[in-house]
């Protein structure tokens, strides 16, 4: 209920920021008159980023909130009815008098998180209260295409529409949802405009861990502490602002008991970046991707979430006395030319220690996941950079998109191998639309290695000058993006569309 009543809250525009008010009630606090430190409480050193014009770096340290739910308006089983409706809203970044105009949906930072299980049938219907065209796309769902918020299917501003779709068995994962008008995607993103989705499954094998969800966002201020525009060095290397939100809130702290077992979904809904997550201390398996869940969990010291991606990790608490561990994000080289690469961990959260709990068991295998046979089609995808052209700067196999221009042809059933190559200085995370893929091999140094497992994954970073060979099927017929998932870089034309068509 308290969550119903936060959105109603946030939607009538008064004390929005999300991070004092959501937890009190949903966690269990760190009992009081415990010593931190001896219990290994770490609260890492955080960097305090000033906002230019002077304004106070944002509040952190507040307990994680969490994602208020989108709720089901009926009650008939396998049924989801809901609205969303993308308007601005004013929140209280510094809990004071100042406030900063996002947009949103239903008035939330992020968006509301939609819970749907396989099978359902969902009924979304939409109005889009901004000054400009806008579409919600189903990133990474099998929804069909003309449900799929594609650019060429916008939604005028004061205009509505329903998103319609059922999910097959087998869809269950973490997925999201975003704008993609052609031009204004990364804008309405970086202003506010993401949310989450979790697919459930009857079947989950992981479902007595409980679960925290993280997403990750990024915010830029301008010295009036409004979200600042993206200049040509955003439009280059993909726009960082000065701050990572996770859940709408900065560095925010992350309650676990030693020997406690939770699944982390974190979803990476910035514009750009690349972070190489890490919880430094405790006990990390990766168990699942963008699709859903691995064969079974690999134990992980860092993962590489690209913008778009998902994962799921099972997280077990592993205390120890004056240990510094919070979730961070360490140096990684993407490429950037304009805007300092990253030199040192970034704080993303920080990590208490609440108690201690018995650690539950995990199954040995999670679900199969059978490779994909051998391919009935093969594509050469390039992805390029031209600096002499600012008009077409991104291309996919040398040209920029054109909303009017079908780029190939495939066919619904038939498995389709594709070799994406980074003809590229920067790094460029590739993203498919309407189904899952399996990333076979890639090139290091300009040597093709194996993958290690098998993975359903709808986004994979293509590094500078390297390749991914990735197979998968269409399910649906209809036109399908495959972009850069930079927003920046697609929003300027590096994407492509192939029409797939039924038998
Ligand atoms: Cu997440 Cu074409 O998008
Ligand atoms: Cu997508
Ligand atoms: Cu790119």
């Amino acid at each position: 209920m308290q969550r119903r009543d936060f959105l109603q809250l946030a939607a009538a525009g008064s004390a929005s920021w999300l991070a004092a008010h959501v937890m009190a009630d949903e966690l269990p606090m760190v009992v009081a008159g415990t010593d931190h430190a001896a219990m290994g409480h770490s609260m890492p050193q955080m960097a305090s980023p000033v906002t230019g014009g002077g304004m106070p770096p944002l509040p952190a340290g507040e307990p994680l909130p969490a994602l208020p739910r989108l709720g089901n308006e009926t009650l008939d089983a396998g049924k989801f009815r809901a609205a969303l409706t993308a308007a601005p809203v004013d929140a209280a970044l510094w809990g004071d008098a100042r406030q900063t105009t996002f947009w949103a949906y239903n008035g939330s930072l992020p968006g509301p998180l939609i819970e749907l299980w396989e099978g359902d049938d969902v009924d979304i219907s939409f109005a889009n209260q901004l000054a400009q065209p806008t579409t919600i796309h189903w990133h990474g769902m099998p929804v069909p295409a003309e449900q799929d918020g594609n650019p060429h299917d916008p939604v005028a501003p004061g205009g509505r529409r329903q998103y319609r779709f059922t999910l097959p068995e087998g869809s269950a994962a973490s997925y999201w949802y975003h704008p993609h008008p052609h031009g204004h995607t990364a804008e309405q993103a970086f202003r506010g405009l993401a949310g989450a989705v979790i697919v459930r499954s009857k079947h989950d094998p992981l479902r007595h861990l409980p679960e925290q969800h993280l997403l990750l966002s990024d915010l830029k201020l301008d010295a009036a502490g409004q979200v600042a525009a993206n200049d040509m060095a955003d439009m280059h290397d993909g726009r960082e602002g000065q701050y990572v939100l996770i859940n709408g809130a900065w560095q925010p702290m992350i309650p676990l008991a030693q020997g406690e077992r939770q699944r982390w979904r974190i979803w990476n809904a910035t514009s750009s970046r690349i972070f190489k997550l890490a919880l430094p201390a405790h006990d990390v398996l990766l168990v699942g991707t963008d699709g859903g869940l691995l064969e079974q969990g690999h134990p992980v010291e860092s993962v590489l979430l690209p913008p778009g991606g998902r994962v799921e990790l099972v997280v077990t608490g592993r205390f120890r006395a004056g240990a510094q561990a919070g979730l961070i994000s360490q140096p990684y080289r993407r490429g950037k030319m304009m805007h300092p690469e990253q030199a040192t961990d970034e704080v993303l959260a920080s990590i208490m220690q609440h108690g201690m709990k018995p650690t539950l068991a995990l199954p040995a295998r999670l679900r199969p996941l059978p490779p994909l046979g051998e391919p009935g089609f093969r594509r050469r995808i390039e992805l390029s950079e031209n600096m002499a052209d600012p008009k077409a700067m991104f291309l996919i196999n040398g040209r920029s998109y054109d909303m009017n221009r079908i780029d190939g042809t495939g066919k619904v059933g038939r498995i389709e191998e594709w070799e994406v190559q980074g003809n590229a200085h920067m790094d460029h995370p590739f993203h498919l639309h309407g189904t899952q893929f399996q990333v076979l091999a890639r090139t290091v140094d300009g040597v093709w290695e194996d993958e290690p497992f098998l993975a359903w994954r709808d986004v994979v970073n293509v590094a500078a000058n390297e390749s991914v060979r990735l197979r998968f099927v269409q399910s649906l017929p209809g036109l399908r993006m495959l972009h850069c998932h930079i927003l920046e870089h697609e929003d300027q034309g590096m994407m492509a569309q192939i029409d797939f068509l039924a038998e």
